[in-house]
C-alpha cells in the first residue's frame, strides 16, 4: 500500500551549513552560498511540484552582519542576482514573492530588484516564495509592536499577527534545521508557537528534492495537539 503523504501548507527553511559545505571542498564560502543557491531553487522546485503552497527561507539574519566585509558583500552581490535572474522567473511561473526583515539595510540597488519583483508578482497566484532578509524574529516581533503602537491599536495576538512581516501567510507547518544544529538562530519566533521541527544533518547545498519528500514523510508522522486531546 502506498503511504500517505501529509501535504504541509507552509514549510520554512533555515539554510544553513554553506561554508562547512565549501570547506569539505577547499573551496571559499562564497562557492558554498552559491551552490546554496541552486538548493534554493531544487526545494522551491519541488515544493510547488509536492502542492505545498508557502515556502520561506532564512537567507541573512540581523545577526549575520558581523561577518567579515568580504562574505557580506558576496552575499548581497547574490541576493541581487538571484532578484534580477532566478526571481523574473518566478513571477513567470505565477509564484507569489514576499520578503521578510528589515529591508532598508540592504544597499539601495538591491532593494530596488526585490521592489521590483515583489511587485511585478502581485496579482500571481500560485506557491508563497518568502525570503528573510536582514531577518530577525526580536527585531520583527519589536517592530509589529511598534506599528501596532504608533497607530493606536491594541497590542493583542489578532493584531500582531496582521503586523508581523508575515500578515496573510499561515504559520509554518514544519521549521526545517539543516548542518546538524538544532537552534532557531533568531528565525520566526512568533510564528514558530506550534511548528513541527525537523532536524537534518546534511548541509543546505546539498538539499534536493529528495530530502524535501524525507522532511514530508517525518511530518506525516507527527501527532499535532494544538495543546488539546487526541
Ligand atoms: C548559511 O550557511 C547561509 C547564511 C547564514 C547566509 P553558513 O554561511 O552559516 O554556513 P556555515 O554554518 O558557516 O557552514
Ligand atoms: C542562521 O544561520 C541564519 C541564516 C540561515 C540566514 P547562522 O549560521 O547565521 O546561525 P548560527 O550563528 O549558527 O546560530
Ligand atoms: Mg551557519
Amino acid at each position: 500500500m502506498a503511504e500517505e503523504l501529509k501535504i504541509p501548507t507552509h514549510i520554512a527553511f533555515i539554510m544553513d551549513g554553506n561554508g562547512r559545505w565549501a570547506k569539505r571542498r577547499l573551496m571559499p564560502r562564497k562557492y558554498g552560498h552559491k551552490m546554496g543557491v541552486e538548493a534554493l531553487k531544487r526545494v522551491v522546485a519541488a515544493c510547488d511540484e509536492l502542492g505545498v503552497k508557502e515556502v520561506s527561507f532564512y537567507a541573512l539574519s540581523t545577526e549575520n552582519w558581523s561577518r567579515p566585509q568580504d562574505e557580506i558583500d558576496a552575499l548581497l552581490a547574490m541576493i541581487k542576482k538571484f532578484a534580477d535572474e532566478e526571481m523574473q522567473d518566478y513571477v513567470n511561473k505565477n509564484y507569489r514573492i514576499r520578503f521578510m526583515g528589515e529591508l532598508h539595510r540592504l544597499p539601495k540597488e538591491t532593494m530596488s530588484a526585490l521592489e521590483k519583483v515583489e511587485s511585478a508578482a502581485k496579482g500571481n497566484t500560485g506557491i508563497v516564495v518568502n525570503i528573510g532578509l536582514n531577518y530577525g524574529g526580536r527585531d520583527e516581533i519589536v517592530r509589529a509592536a511598534g506599528k501596532l503602537a504608533a497607530a493606536g491599536k491594541e497590542i493583542n495576538i489578532e493584531n500582531m499577527n496582521s503586523a508581523i512581516d508575515t500578515a496573510g501567510m499561515h504559520d509554518p507547518d514544519i521549521i526545517v534545521r539543516c548542518a546538524g544544529e538544532k537552534r532557531l538562530s533568531n528565525f520566526m519566533l512568533w510564528q514558530s508557537a506550534y511548528s513541527e521541527f525537523v532536524f537534518i544533518d546534511d548541509f543546505w547545498p546539498d538539499f534536493d528534492k529528495d530530502t524535501v519528500i524525507g522532511i514530508i514523510r517525518e511530518f506525516s508522522g507527527r501527532e499535532r495537539r494544538f495543546g488539546g486531546l487526541k
